[in-house]
């Protein structure tokens, strides 16, 4: 087993993370309730749906940055050169104000995922994030007081944590693919090719159609017929299982709105368009092709 294997297992067989991270994940749903029709835009923005990526990797360079300099110049101030101790306690505190908007936009992004596995490495990220914030609090308290060398123990003690979080952040997503895209991208059809008969396609109902390994999601409404990838760009939740709502399709998993006109994520969690096809009835079959006048569709 390949070390990175080796450590998600040892989290996965960690069964008292999952109770942590369900209080977690729930108090960060319950203040998102409590915040009523502001929750959504709140969410949109702290997702990076408006920016079209996910916001927390983006977010994390702050405090992960703010703190190698602080490391970089206590080893310099513990080698004797004081000069670089403000540096250090500057640099400390930027990270301080970093970890906040860290920590909102990591949680806005987790919380939704109910995998085990997820959130249980999810909560152990958390968990180190949170010791290592507490750590570097102390250290600052500490320098402030004049006791630079426990100061300066405490900064190293917590950028161990947070080089340990941030190894399982990688692990969110490049293993557990949070924040990837889970739409089909490539290979989509450039040419009109049939995917179900016409009438096989009831009004007002996202249906399931299937060519080769592509799967769609067809929706009629009046002489107009609507189709986009079925998996859902944020996790690839099953939108033929989703409903309709003002000219959008709901995702089942976890709600983002996709705009059936042309794909575009009008809420997240995702925070990437849905591939979009152009649709024509011939000879009782719906067809579709790439709508390459899309962005979301250009390879
Ligand atoms: S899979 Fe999460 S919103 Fe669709």
């Amino acid at each position: 087993m390949a070390d990175g294997k080796v450590i998600s297992a040892q989290i996965d067989a960690q069964e008292w993370l999952e109770p942590i991270a369900d209080k977690m994940q729930g108090a960060v749903q319950a203040a998102y309730d409590a915040a009523g029709p502001a929750k959504k835009p709140i969410e949109n923005a702290l997702n990076g749906v408006w920016m079209g990526h996910v916001l927390h990797p983006a977010v994390v360079t702050v405090p992960i940055g703010a703190w190698t300099v602080t490391a970089a110049l206590d080893l310099l101030e513990g080698a004797g050169k004081s000069e670089y101790a403000p540096g250090a306690d500057a640099s400390l505190a930027v990270g301080l104000a970093g970890a906040a908007s860290a920590a909102v936009t990591g949680l806005t992004q987790w919380y939704p995922h109910k995998e085990a596995s997820v959130k249980k490495t999810g909560a152990a990220h958390a968990l180190l994030n949170i010791t290592a914030t507490v750590l570097y609090g102390a250290s600052y308290a500490a320098r402030k007081q004049g006791n630079r060398g426990a100061g300066r123990a405490l900064g190293f003690l917590g950028y161990g944590l947070v080089m340990t979080s941030a190894y399982l952040g990688g692990e969110l997503a490049h293993e557990k693919n949070l924040g990837a895209d889970h739409a089909p991208r490539r290979g989509l059809p450039a040419e009109f090719i049939p995917v179900l008969s016409a009438a096989a396609l009831p009004e007002n109902a996202p249906t399931l159609a299937q060519t080769g390994d592509l799967k769609l999601v067809l929706v009629k409404q009046g002489a107009r017929i609507h189709a986009l990838a079925n998996s859902c760009s944020h996790h690839g939740g099953p939108l033929s299982e989703g409903r309709l709502e003002n000219g959008c399709l709901v995702c089942p998993w976890h709600g983002s709105r996709f705009r059936l006109e042309d794909g575009h994520n009008e809420d997240g969690p995702a925070t990437f368009a849905q591939p979009c096809f152009e649709t024509r009835v011939k000879n009782g079959q719906i067809e579709v092709r790439t709508n390459t006048a899309l962005p979301q569709n250009r390879q």
